[in-house]
């Protein structure tokens, strides 16, 4: 058998359900790494740019907010790190004023983690830097293993991938693995008017469509499936009420799709859609509530100057 075991498994639940579904961390081989990347230079797409903004203009009080001594060696854990180009300007920071600090990214992506332990090493040849391949919820227990101080950044509005059910036994995963006084920085993307959201998930130049559809083409590589890309359609969805922007694949036709290593087809009628990933918008409340029952706390929040995104540093109790 080819291909990756869980992925395989969860391609069969996910397309035996009704409504059908696959979860959006498979987006992340070789060619959605690239394709993800693509989406960030695109204009629409004004989460990078907000971070990045954020990044550039505030990482030396961000950094003061993360209350670490200089001398003490701590561990900046960076979940689903992607490219690292925002991270970089906390790193510069951090190593201009002389910290002690080993910066350790974590992703599922092996990929992305030789590309950015390649160009952080070579942008700070001072930069001690240490990459852990791994699902974000499997990692973290070996990780907290270690007894030094922790910073854990989860950017980016990646808890936004995550239902709020799932979002809530992170927070309190985080929570239960943070001494007193440890922080948490995480990146989040603001509610707003739909205008400005949905371009985000449909840019003009189709990106997020071929980011979107290459699901199917890596499972038709990994598993011998025989998905006519060209029978489905990206479709994205923003309901402002809601606050949870939600993209789907849509069978343009009524057909059976045969998936070789599980030996047997999937039946799609016309219109019938694969839901394949969420991005919830936040803002202080939604926070709060998903962090109510653990022991962290909102202790400061940096805006973009559009007020678009937040970065908020959370403290533990
Ligand atoms: C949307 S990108 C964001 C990257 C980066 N944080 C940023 O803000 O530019 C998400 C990254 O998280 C990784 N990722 C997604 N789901 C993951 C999971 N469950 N466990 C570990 N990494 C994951 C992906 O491989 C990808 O590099």
């Amino acid at each position: 058998m080819s291909g990756n075991i869980s992925f395989l498994k969860d391609v069969e639940l996910g397309l035996s359900n009704k409504p059908k579904f696959i979860s959006s961390h498979y987006f992340y081989d070789k060619a959605g790494d690239v394709l993800f990347q693509q989406i960030m230079e695109m204009p629409e797409y004004y989460l990078t740019n907000s971070e990045m903004e954020i990044f550039r203009e505030q990482s030396e009080t961000i950094i003061e907010a993360f209350s670490m001594v200089p001398t003490e060696e701590f561990e900046l854990i960076e979940l689903g790190a992607g490219d690292g180009k925002k991270t970089q300007h906390l790193l510069q920071a951090l190593l201009q004023k002389e910290y002690n600090f080993k910066y350790i990214p974590v992703d599922i992506s092996a990929n992305s983690l030789q590309v950015i332990s390649g160009r952080l090493r070579n942008l700070f040849p001072g930069l001690n830097i240490e990459t852990r391949q791994g699902e974000y919820f499997q990692v973290l227990d070996a990780l907290f293993r270690s007894p030094n101080p922790k910073v854990i950044m989860f950017i980016g509005s990646n808890l936004g991938n995550m239902v709020d059910e799932v979002a809530v036994q992170f927070l309190a995963k985080i929570s239960r693995h943070l001494k007193s006084g440890e922080k948490l920085l995480l990146g989040l993307d603001l509610m707003k008017s739909a205008e400005i959201i949905l371009p985000a998930y449909n840019d003009a130049a189709g990106i997020t469509r071929d980011f979107n559809l290459n699901l199917l083409k890596r499972i038709n590589r990994e598993f011998g499936a025989d998905f006519n890309i060209a029978e489905f359609e990206h479709v994205p969805e923003y309901d402002e009420s809601e606050g949870i922007a939600k993209s789907y694949l849509k069978s343009t036709k009524a057909q059976k799709v045969f998936i070789r290593d599980l030996g047997r087809s999937f039946d799609f009628d016309e219109g019938e859609k694969i839901h394949t990933e969420i991005s919830r918008k936040y803002n202080d409340m939604i926070l709060n509530d998903l962090m109510k029952g653990t022991s962290l706390e909102i202790e400061q929040k940096f805006l973009d100057s559009r007020k678009y995104f937040a970065d908020y540093i959370i403290n533990k109790q």
